[in-house]
């Protein structure tokens, strides 16, 4: 049953929210510009909460906000209990949490467990102090070379040298210091601070890069034992029994959401046992290409081992949706972020249409990224002195990096910032496309026929039928290259990933279409939702 959570006058109890929610991923710096510096704040983002709750979500996930040297846009936290002067102040999260909730929106809040900054005070003091070095990996060299041979997953060697000779760990950047969890001060620090947030009336944490806190302390290289030296160890488990503790000591459920990229389904299950997290991001279903029976196949893999869903198709670290879509080659598996010229953008967007009403459509919750209800692309051709992120920098940009899906949203107006910023605010901290003004939600909102106008209908649709959201689906007789799936009370989703024209079921009632129909037929890249009928 779909929970009615954003109703007005404040959060409605729902023991089982996440089960169904409708979750907008803001990204802080790109959402809105409130004080004018070019990058998002919390001030833009409270001033902009009724679009959301028009929108329809019924959560909001925060990309981390705390105090950074902003190494890694945030994942390189300095203190998990403060708000960054950049996005603004503990005072004002707090009335963000207040404000959103009398609008009967939940908050999600980013915890970065694996690793925090090299100015946080703990890596200060391991500095100048062997015993305070033992919260983190710290090791000697092996001559002049590092301890082992990782790789950092931004490029370059996982270890960097201290000024004494020692050298540290550091999975990601080198201002990444990693945490070492067999340490206690770690396990308590966290427990604290879930609880920091918990009493602010944060509803749910998203754990970052859930799957690399535990590490084989002899730190071999990956390869010589049955499991792997930091991805998905076994200890790992206990850091999110002990978290779910936390939570579940809460009157209200609180959620934990991992960040858990395995490909492995049996192993991604393990972190949702019912004592651990209470769900994980999909990225099967992200990195899926468009086609029909490999959706298919991670749509019943998604059924089997994580039934609520957590459907997402892009977010902050990987190439837009109506990108990747309109690219010949639409999976992500050359990478979840390609340099590749060819792209049609209004495929693709036809395409991430079809893509939402399936999305929306599907037994679960489901991860809205910041833009995409605007039908955003990606951002290709920022130049290198503008790039900010660290992976475009240490790979030399081989790696396009993460910049081209965080370029702020464009709000109103005909030229950049587009109403991100008020007006004689410094640029924004990413350069914005000239043809953003045909994007901006000033143009989309009025427009029926436009992809924000299509997210509040499915969304609108979604939190008000009993069928949608949390629950079962079934399977339908169709064409090839057809998607067609019933999750009952007469209700269907048919998607048409054929390069043909196929017809819709006789008698069905059209809800609603990704694209306006022409007679009773599916054109290709389309989807419909349907009513009653003999649809089961
Ligand atoms: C995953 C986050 O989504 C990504 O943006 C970040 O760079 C890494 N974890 C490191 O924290």
């Amino acid at each position: 049953m779909v929970a009615a959570t954003h109703k007005q006058g404040g959060i409605l109890p729902s023991p089982t929210w996440w089960r169904d929610a409708a979750i907008y991923q803001l990204y802080p710096r790109s959402f809105a510009d409130g004080n004018g510096d070019g990058v998002g704040d919390l001030a833009g983002a409270r001033s902009r909460l009724d679009y959301l709750a028009e929108l329809g979500i019924d959560a909001i996930w925060f990309n981390p906000w705390y105090l950074s040297p902003m190494a890694d846009a945030g994942y390189d936290v300095a203190d998990y209990r403060e708000i960054d002067p950049l996005f603004g102040t503990l005072a004002e999260a707090e009335k963000l949490i207040q404000e959103a909730h009398e609008r009967g929106i939940r908050i999600i809040v980013d915890i970065v467990p694996n690793h925090c900054s090299d100015r946080h005070r703990w890596f200060q003091e391991a500095l100048t102090s062997q015993t305070a070095r033992e919260r983190f990996w710290f090791r000697p060299g092996r001559g002049d070379l590092p301890p082992n041979d990782w790789q950092s997953i931004f490029g370059g060697p996982a270890w960097t040298q201290v000024a004494d000779g020692q050298w540290y760990l550091h999975l990601f950047a080198p201002e990444q210091p990693d945490l070492n969890w067999n340490h206690p001060d770690v396990r308590a620090e966290f427990e604290d601070v879930l609880r920091f947030w918990f009493d602010r009336g944060v509803d749910g944490i998203r754990v970052d890069s859930a799957a690399l806190c535990a590490k084989d302390p002899a730190l071999p290289e990956p390869g010589l034992s049955a499991s792997h030296p930091f991805i998905d160890r076994e200890e790992v488990h206990e850091i999110y029994r002990s978290w779910r503790t936390v939570a579940d000591s809460y009157p209200d459920p609180r959620a934990l959401i991992g960040e858990v990229w395995l490909e492995d389904q049996e192993r991604f299950a393990r972190y949702l046992r019912p004592d651990e997290m209470h769900a994980a991001f999909n990225f099967d279903f992200l990195g899926c290409a468009w086609d029909a029976a490999a959706l298919r196949a991670c749509i019943d893999q998604t059924m089997t081992w994580h039934p609520s869903g957590s459907w997402v198709l892009s977010n902050h670290d990987v190439t837009r949706h109506v990108t990747r879509y309109g690219r010949p080659d639409t999976s992500t598996a050359a990478g979840i972020r390609q340099y590749n010229p060819v792209v049609d953008v209004p495929l693709g967007t036809r395409r991430a249409r079809a893509a939402a009403l399936l999305t929306l459509a599907l037994p679960g919750s489901v991860y809205i990224y910041q833009g995409e209800e605007l039908g955003l692309p990606e951002v290709e051709d920022i130049p290198a002195e503008r790039r900010d992120d660290p992976i475009y920098h240490r790979t030399g940009g081989d790696d396009p990096g993460r910049d081209g899906c965080r370029v702020p949203l464009p709000w109103s107006g005909e030229r950049e910032p587009y109403g991100f910023s008020p007006n004689g605010a410094a640029p924004p901290w990413l350069p914005q496309p000239d043809a953003w003004s045909s994007l901006s939600v000033a143009v989309q909102e009025p427009d029926p026929a436009s992809m924000l106008s299509l997210y509040r209908s499915a969304l609108r649709i979604r939190a008000g039928h009993p069928a949608l959201g949390d629950g079962t689906m079934t399977w339908l007789p169709a064409p090839d290259g057809v998607l067609a799936f019933s999750r009952g009370a007469g209700f269907a989703c048919m998607v048409n990933l054929s390069p043909a024209a196929v017809a819709l079921p006789e008698h069905a009632e059209l809800v609603l279409a990704s694209t306006p129909l022409a007679g009773e037929l599916l054109a290709p890249d389309t989807a419909v939702w349907l009513m009653a009928g003999p649809l089961e």
